[in-house]
């Protein structure tokens, strides 16, 4: 049988790059766009095997470029957000609710067989947060678009290449206090990059008619119960405050203006959210197919970078400690 092509867009982040590998190992093909193919080609390309994957360097509003590209797939997934806005048109608007736009009408101009877009959990609550609202008003585009759509909306997703454990451990080692934003309360349902993939595959090999799917993980965790695992992990004492929200806000304000911000005021909105299933839609568990893994399991096989001597530890490895204990 003559394999899919699927056209990723935000195929070399976290998220897409471990998708590129499952579905090319389940005999579908993968075109894969990105905005700098000399940065960003090497990492995509060792992905998938050869024969299963072509990397296409576009810009995102090349729509004539995109077209050809929709002329030859079957499935088309969107894989592309920010969590803040930079200048040269990156603004929320733009990725979160033009473009995903724009790729649902091709989708139907194109009579694909689906479009799988990745949302986010908790939209409809954080009306004050930017990200959240063109995050919503992007899947109201889709649905209004393409019917064949299916929106996922993940809650916070990890694996050893996020940008979510990763940095807090790194921030851990540093820091010798650490501020809990909102008493440390905020409620995630964190899930792992590999499960969330899972699901990903079984909705484009399964008839799944549900538009919107929260994306959860088996366990509900507070932010202040994930900073604790992390700091189990790295087997660093912390001293974890709570953080008045007006010192949060100016905080955040001067960390906006950093080419890569830590934290963003909108980002401190957001998370003034609980980031777990709402009970309006369906979940990957009522599609039958629970995540199984664990955060601290899956975060332990990593974690041995940020523990003492490890690579992004502030403690590196003495050899003539060690040699003089012995
Ligand atoms: N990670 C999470 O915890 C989480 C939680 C909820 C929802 N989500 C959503 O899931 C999706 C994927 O997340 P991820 O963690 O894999 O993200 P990621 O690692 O940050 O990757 C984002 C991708 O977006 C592309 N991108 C960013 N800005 C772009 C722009 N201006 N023009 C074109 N492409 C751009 C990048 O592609 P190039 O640089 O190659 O062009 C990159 O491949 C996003 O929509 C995100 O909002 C993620």
């Amino acid at each position: 049988m003559k394999a899919k092509n699927c056209l990723i867009f935000g195929g070399s982040g976290q998220i897409g790059s471990n998708l590129i590998r499952k579905l090319t190992k389940n005999n579908l093909r993968v075109i894969v766009v990105t905005r700098n193919i000399h940065q960003k080609g090497l990492k995509i390309k060792t992905q998938a095997n050869a024969g299963y994957i072509d990397i296409v360097e576009s810009d995102i509003h090349d729509e004539e470029k995109i077209r050809k590209l929709f002329e030859k797939s079957d499935i088309c997934i969107n894989l592309i957000g920010i969590l803040y806005e930079n200048k040269k048109g990156n603004t929320f608007k733009n990725i979160h609710t033009v473009f995903p736009a724009l790729l649902a009408k091709l989708c139907k101009q194109y009579d694909l067989e689906s479009f799988i877009h990745l949302s986010a959990l908790g939209i409809n609550e954080a009306k004050d947060s930017k990200y959240a609202k063109t995050k919503l008003d992007g899947e109201k585009e889709i649905i209004r678009n393409f019917s064949k759509s299916i929106i996922l909306r993940p809650s916070v997703v990890f694996s050893r290449s996020d940008n979510f454990t990763t940095q807090f451990m790194t921030l851990l080692n540093r820091l010798p206090i650490f501020p809990l934003y909102y008493s440390g309360e905020t409620k995630f349902s964190p899930i792992h990059c590999s499960d969330l993939t899972d699901i990903i595959y079984y909705i484009l090999s399964h008839d799944v008619n549900s538009q919107i799917i929260e994306c959860i993980g088996p366990e509900v965790l507070t932010f202040k119960d994930i900073l604790k695992i992390l700091l189990d992990l790295i087997d660093k004492k912390r001293i974890l405050i709570p953080f008045p929200f007006p010192l949060a806000n100016l905080s955040a304000k001067f960390f906006q203006l950093l080419p890569k911000p830590l934290i963003t005021q909108d980002q401190l909105r957001l998370l003034k959210y609980d980031n777990v299933a709402s009970g309006k839609y369906k979940t990957n568990f009522d599609l039958g197919f629970p995540s199984k893994l664990r955060f601290y399991d899956e975060v332990k096989k990593y974690c041995y970078m940020w523990r003492s001597g490890g690579q992004f530890s502030t403690e590196k490895y003495d050899f003539k400690k060690v040699v003089k204990n012995k």
